[in-house]
């Protein structure tokens, strides 16, 4: 409980400046956010959206352009990022849940997309591969599971190159070292990421079966899976 009441003190006060910081901290970041339209199958409009880890909503808000009338279920274990969302999306069609993954009841066949943006590297590897088969289950058949995180395995050398690449995308941006150390620090504390070879199979055993990733540069990744 330590760590996940330490993991909403942080999210309430990165809330201030997030998207900026994650404009500038997180390569690919718009083009990510993006694929949650681009790469949706066509024709498909999604009316029931459940949106996890919603943070200040910037995936929702690339859901809203396109589909404004659609009805969206926000979830975030902050309640600064939940009071954002309920700022910025005033009007529209949308529930708001401030609570853990873990604690939130999923229904089955419920929703046409369920989305999750940088959210589920907090997780513990046990805890994805449950929640995969939670959202898989919550799905209506032809649903769509669009997920984007940071994918890559910590113990692999690789990781020494992410970390040297990232380093310089960051410094680009902020060049003294000072966000660089937050990050890594922030990085250290709250996150856990898979490698897309890990998570490929929990999402098969979670009963996806059409499941595409989009790579760039290796290691920031969108997959779309279809229920
Ligand atoms: C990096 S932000 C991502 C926000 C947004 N989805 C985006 O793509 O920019 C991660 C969000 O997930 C939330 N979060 C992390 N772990 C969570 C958990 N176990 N339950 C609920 N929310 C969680 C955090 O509070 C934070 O707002």
């Amino acid at each position: 409980m330590k760590i996940a009441n330490s993991l909403v003190d942080e999210f309430d006060k990165f809330s201030v400046n997030y998207t900026e910081d994650m404009m500038r901290c997180v390569p690919y970041y718009q083009t990510l956010l993006s694929s949650f339209v681009t790469t949706l199958p066509s024709g498909f409009r999604p009316k029931r959206v459940l949106d996890l880890g919603c943070g200040n909503g910037n995936v929702t808000a690339q859901l809203l352009q396109t589909f404004p009338e659609s009805y969206f279920e926000l979830l975030d274990a902050s309640l600064e990022m939940i009071d954002l969302c309920k700022n910025r999306f005033e009007g529209y069609n949308i529930n708001y849940y401030t609570t853990f993954f873990n604690d939130f009841e999923f229904s089955d066949n419920t929703y046409d997309m369920v989305v999750a943006g940088f959210s589920l590297h907090h997780c513990e590897a046990a805890d994805k591969q449950t929640l995969y088969k939670k959202i898989y289950t919550s799905l209506k058949p032809g649903g769509v599971f669009g997920y984007t995180d940071l994918m890559i395995d910590r113990t692999k050398p690789e990781h020494e190159t992410l970390l040297q690449d990232w380093k310089h995308f960051v410094l680009q941006n902020y060049p003294d070292e000072d966000k660089w150390e937050w990050l890594m620090e922030h990085y250290a504390a709250y996150d856990q990421p898979e490698s897309l070879e890990t998570i490929l199979p929990w999402l098969k055993d979670a009963g996806f079966m059409n499941i595409e990733p989009f790579i760039h540069d290796r290691y920031w990744v969108y997959v779309k899976a279809i229920k």
